[in-house]
């Protein structure tokens, strides 16, 4: 897109992709043809409803058709909510545990409003997202807590902001320049934090302050590896040899590796950046621009106005400048849509973006199960409307002993096609296979993955609906994605994988990989659960949701290791509570049991906020949550009167902070049951 940035969704990307990809309409049309699988399924599917063939095809073992009765879930459900608080089943406790500006670091600066951003740098970020917990030595009650911090809600974050006006990126722009520690400030609280928490005597988890504590944020150093790194590409007045980039955006949903690493995921990276070059007065954008939607005109905060032209914040400003990649910024965003590699045991080390994974808008990784001498295999998805889900698949065979972050730049990289019949195929990404060539415009293996996007338009990947985080069963290999919603969508774009027009309410799709073999280039798929209410919802075994179990808008998926499938919704905050949202209340947490489709709501959060991230230790006796964004709902005129949607978690007249919430059951069982 080469419009001006407007902000979207908490900064989603609008649709880029323009590619020639069928939306399964003429698929569908075949499907009637020459097999009548749908018959009344069509009319159904076309009708905003849905094929009963399309939920359920009966592969996966162990899916029986009844969806009560289920013996993983313990607990009693929750009610929808609507109040401004953490509500969760009789039995449990919730505590809130590292608050945005929580010290964790360095001189341990207290939280306040007037924190500098040398402070934030010392305290934990803004916006809370994916999460996980590294035990130390073996520990369930000791570890390390990392987590990413997906974007800032400045007027919630400055003391020079309260209760005043700000423009339409939010922030405060004076005679067209933003305050530097400002800006620093919102750089700092992006990234993630890695923090040592301890269970204290009394049950309750504090913070340690140890020296594995750190802070990585927009301006951290880090090494690009992988194809794209050393590449032209990749070349920059800061790096021109292409090997360093600073810093980490937008970092959504993550992964961790089987070596015990964590993976921080970039989302919606390109709105930070603008590009202002013209060619007979239109906008003149790469295509590695192009395609992923950096803005013509401010980028999402403005942060390239930052007075006094500081060399971090001036290349967020991309416009060709200078005579060569090496004296300018324009291969800036080619530094960013990557997965990040950090070792949390190790705070000097520099994190490296893995290049081999993809750049695009990606929400997460999850690794399956590794099987020591095999490939090991990863699933990511793209997070923009119309966008496709990827498969990595390493070269090399994995080993225990030997596994470290090679393994993540040497790999290939598929993207999925859903087929009406219910088969799948693994396109692979690869320079010189499937059309991706010079005569097709692509140049080498890093022109294919800093455009993966393209490439994977170019190999025909099926357009989805948003695809957020990935699961997989830890018994049987099978992966779970959200999809979470598409309004866009129309009745002729709608397939067999993404069957409803106008999907505000999302789904979750599920696969098996052919012959168990997890690399294995074919997967056989049918629908989870169609979200929604009690008259638009289904799931696989064929049964509306009911009043336990109404949601909408999946983002957070996970599998604890008893196989219950953990669910999280994140209705835009433009959404919630209104029109056909009303009935799904504040967001909320859901378990499933994958063998009987059965779904209860175990958790129900603040108002305006999103429930994501997730992590438990490894006794399953503690789960940790992110509140992400309350009070978000605030609307300007609100902020200006002091009238916010939410004081959570300080209560009184404090603003809203994003939080981890820690969840306990009374009597120390394992959560859920
Ligand atoms: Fe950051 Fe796709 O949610
Ligand atoms: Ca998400
Ligand atoms: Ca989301």
């Amino acid at each position: 897109m080469n419009d001006t940035w407007t902000p979207d969704e908490h900064g989603d990307e609008r649709p880029s992709n323009h590619s020639a990809n069928p939306h399964f309409e003429d698929i569908l049309a075949a499907r009637i043809d020459r097999r009548g699988i749908l018959r009344g399924g069509l009319v159904a599917a076309i009708g905003g409803l849905f094929s009963t063939s399309i939920l359920s095809s009966g592969m996966f073992p162990g899916s029986a058709k009844a969806d009560a009765g289920s013996t993983l879930l313990g607990f009693k459900p929750v009610s929808v909510g609507l109040s401004d608080a953490i509500v969760v089943p009789e039995g449990y406790r919730a505590d809130v545990l590292i608050p945005w500006g929580e010290p964790i670091a360095g001189n341990f600066p207290a939280f306040a409003l007037e924190n500098s951003a040398d402070d934030q740098a010392q305290q934990i970020g803004s916006h809370h997202d994916g999460m996980h917990f590294f035990p130390i030595d073996g520990s369930a009650e000791d570890g390390l807590l990392v987590l990413n911090h997906e974007y800032v809600e400045p007027r919630f974050m400055h003391a020079s902001m309260v209760g005043g006006e700000y423009d339409s990126e939010g922030v405060l722009i004076v005679d067209g320049k933003r305050d530097a520690d400002a800006v620093r400030k919102e750089a700092n609280g992006h990234g993630v934090s890695v923090v040592r928490i301890k269970k204290q005597a009394d049950g309750a988890w504090a913070v340690v302050r140890d020296p594995l504590n750190r802070r990585v944020t927009a301006l951290t150093p880090m090494t690009i590896s992988g194809p794209v790194g050393g590449s032209d590409f990749a070349k920059t007045k800061y790096s021109p040899d292409g090997t360093m980039t600073r810093g980490t955006i937008n970092n959504c949903a993550n992964g961790f590796t089987p070596w015990n690493t964590y993976l921080t995921c970039e989302e919606n990276w390109a709105g930070y950046f603008r590009n202002g070059d013209t060619a007979d007065q239109k906008p003149d954008l790469p295509r590695e621009q192009e395609r992923y939607g950096v803005p013509t005109g401010e980028g999402r905060y403005a942060w390239e106005l930052a007075a006094g032209a500081p060399d971090e914040f001036v290349r967020f400003d991309v416009s060709v400048k200078g005579a060569t990649p090496a004296d300018d910024y324009r291969n800036e965003p080619n530094g960013f849509g990557w997965i990040v590699e950090i070792d949390p045991f190790d705070p000097a080390s520099v994190p490296v973006k893995r290049t081999a994974l993809g750049r695009f808008a990606h929400e997460g990784l999850v690794f399956a199960p590794v099987v020591e001498g095999r490939p090991f295999v990863a699933y990511s998805g793209d997070d923009a409307r119309f966008e496709y889900i990827y498969k990595y698949v390493s070269n090399a065979p994995y080993a225990a002993a030997t596994a470290n972050g090679s393994l993540l730049d040497d790999g290939t990289l598929y993207v999925a096609r859903f087929n009406a019949d219910g088969s799948g195929d693994w396109l692979a990404l690869k320079f010189g296979e499937n059309g991706l060539t010079a005569e097709n415009g692509f140049a080498s293996q890093a022109d294919v993955l800093v455009n993966t996007r393209l490439a994977a338009d170019h190999v025909g990947a099926t357009k989805m609906d948003r695809p957020e985080w990935g699961a997989v069963d830890p018994r049987n290999g099978a992966v779970y994605f959200t999809l979470t919603n598409n309004t866009r969508r129309t009745q002729v774009q709608v397939d067999p994988a993404n069957p409803r027009a106008a999907n505000a309410f999302g789904h979750i799709i599920r696969w098996t990989e052919d012959g168990g073999d997890q690399a294995a280039p074919r997967f056989a798929w049918d629908l989870f659960v169609i979200a929604g209410d009690k008259n638009q919802s289904k799931t696989f075994a064929g049964h509306a949701l009911g009043e336990d179990s109404i949601f909408a808008c999946p983002d957070g998926l996970w599998f604890d290791a008893d196989a219950r499938l953990w669910i999280q919704t994140d209705i835009g905050e433009s959404e919630q509570n209104k029109g056909a949202l009303e009935p799904f209340g504040n967001n909320q947490m859901l378990c499933a049991d994958p063998n009987t489709g059965e779904i209860r709501r175990f958790l129900t959060g603040p108002v305006g906020q999103e429930i994501t991230g997730i992590a438990m230790s490894p006794d399953q006796r503690t789960m940790f949550i992110n509140v992400q964004h309350p009070g978000a709902t605030t609307t300007a005129e609100g902020f200006k009167a002091g009238t916010l949607s939410s004081r959570w978690p300080d209560g009184g007249a404090a603003y809203p902070r994003s939080a981890t919430v820690v969840i306990t059951k009374l009597d120390g069982g394992v959560i859920g049951s």
